[in-house]
């Protein structure tokens, strides 16, 4: 890509200067042969199509540069849904005949969570490159052989967190960096929804396997499935690991046929003191989803895509009186003295990050990058180690929660990347 190219593509995205989101997303360099690549195919076979690969293939199938050669899965109505996207794939009920396919350079595996583990690693085997969902793998240690086997296939290696690519979370970790808000002090992160994350089923045999997210063989629940994208967050924003984390989780409200929690609250903690909370509860979605950088100077909310300075410009007189009188009017004691007036009011309605409302959330942008990497098959700079670490801390709050005591980052699973450079693997 041309200097002016980038520039152009840049600032479609409502994003400033190249040399800046470089710095702060270098996973961007993916689009760096972009015109060169024009005519050549990444050929993907899709390892389980149901309701995210069938999300997935829906860009993929867009894309001039991407051939659905292929769809594997056991559940026939997820076949015919893929199908209906990319009506000239082949079918395999079997994912290693898919792999065996020497036609397909590259898969997507968005199967349910347990079995992710040995699917990548047999991708790799028969040579594929690999995107595979969020979150990796099930355990600490089959994550980081995952990561191992990636680093020895010599393959591209990217994980479905499509913040990464969001451009409302890039323009907020660019300010971040800039120091535009001054130091990170904390950061609230939550997700909370109200429903009981249940899909309907055509027959009760067919529970497990639709609801695998339930249960606690296929799934570690809320911190597998949502905190993974937002805890990334922290560490994009703070360019560190946290050292440690502590947690409590339990089912408060969805009873019923579920093992796994419906009310996390975890704490992750830097070595510098900063905090990262995590907080989840699926009966009240009041607060919905969101990922508050807090800072000295400003906050920034991502997800909203605004940030607000903690000093704002002081009510207009007339404003102020009428605050006041209402104030008077609502409290306790009527102009005799301090009325309650509640702290948190606040009439900061801060600043949109972009000038426009962001066409997507990232997802399309992560497999047109997924596809240029496929077809220059070269790495995109840290792309792996970000994915990496996401599924870690959220197994990691998992285990916290589960034991009930405070865990610290294992040694033995550090990468050298961010504030483990120098330990452990070589990038
Ligand atoms: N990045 C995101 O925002 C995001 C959003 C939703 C889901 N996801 C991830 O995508 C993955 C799938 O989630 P989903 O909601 O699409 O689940 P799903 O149940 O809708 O789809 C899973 C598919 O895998 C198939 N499958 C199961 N076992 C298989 C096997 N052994 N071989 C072949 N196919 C098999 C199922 O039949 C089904 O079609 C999960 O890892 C989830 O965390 C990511």
């Amino acid at each position: 890509m041309t200097n002016i190219d980038r520039r152009q593509f840049l600032k479609n995205m409502g994003l400033i200067g190249g040399g800046v989101l470089l710095a702060t997303s270098p996973w961007f360099s993916a689009f760096s042969e972009q015109k060169h690549t024009t005519g050549q195919l990444a050929r993907i076979g899709i390892i389980g199509p149901g309701s995210r690969g069938q999300f997935l293939m829906s860009f993929l199938a867009q894309n001039p540069k991407v051939e659905i050669v292929a769809i594997a899965d056991i559940y026939q109505p997820s076949i015919d849904a893929a199908l209906a996207i990319a009506p000239n794939a082949k079918v395999y009920k079997d994912y290693r005949k898919l792999l065996d396919d020497k036609s397909i350079d590259a898969v997507v595996i968005a199967t349910p969570l347990d079995v992710h583990y040995q699917m990548v690693l047999d991708a790799f085997d028969a040579g594929k490159h690999v995107f595979c969902e969020k979150s990796i793998a099930y355990s600490l240690e089959e994550t980081h052989n995952v990561y191992q086997k990636y680093l020895q296939s010599g393959k591209v290696f990217f994980v479905g967190q499509q913040r990464l690519f969001d451009p409302r979370y890039i323009r907020a970790v660019e300010l971040v960096h800039a120091g535009t808000f001054g130091e990170i002090s904390g950061f609230r992160t939550f997700w909370h929804r109200n429903n009981d994350w249940r899909r309907p089923i055509p027959s009760p045999e067919l529970d497990e396997h639709i609801n695998w997210r339930l249960y606690k063989k296929h799934s570690k629940g809320i911190m597998t499935e949502l905190a993974c994208h937002q805890l990334q967050i922290g560490t994009w924003a703070m360019r560190q690991i946290p050292d440690k984390v502590m947690g409590h989780g339990a089912i408060t409200f969805w009873k019923e046929k579920r093992e796994v929690y419906d009310n996390v609250s975890c704490i992750y903690m830097f070595d510098n003191g900063v905090k990262m909370n995590y907080d989840s509860v699926l009966s009240s979605k009041f607060y919905g989803l969101e990922e508050q950088i807090m800072c000295n100077k400003g906050t920034v909310e991502p997800e909203k895509s605004k940030y607000y300075f903690e000093e704002i410009p002081p009510a207009p007189a007339f404003l102020q009186l009428v605050n006041d009188m209402e104030n008077a009017m609502f409290g306790s004691l009527p102009f005799a003295g301090t009325s309650w007036v509640p702290e948190t009011a606040n009439q900061n309605k801060g600043h949109y990050l972009l000038d426009h409302k962001p066409e997507g959330d990232g997802t399309s942008l992560l497999l047109e990058a997924f596809a240029e990497a496929v077809i220059t098959q070269k790495q995109p700079p840290l792309i792996a180690e970000e994915g990496y670490y996401a599924t870690q801390l959220s197994l990691l709050g998992h285990q916290a929660m589960e034991e009930e005591r405070t865990l610290v980052f294992p040694d033995q699973f550090k990468l050298n990347y961010l504030n483990h450079k120098a330990l452990s693997t070589p990038l």
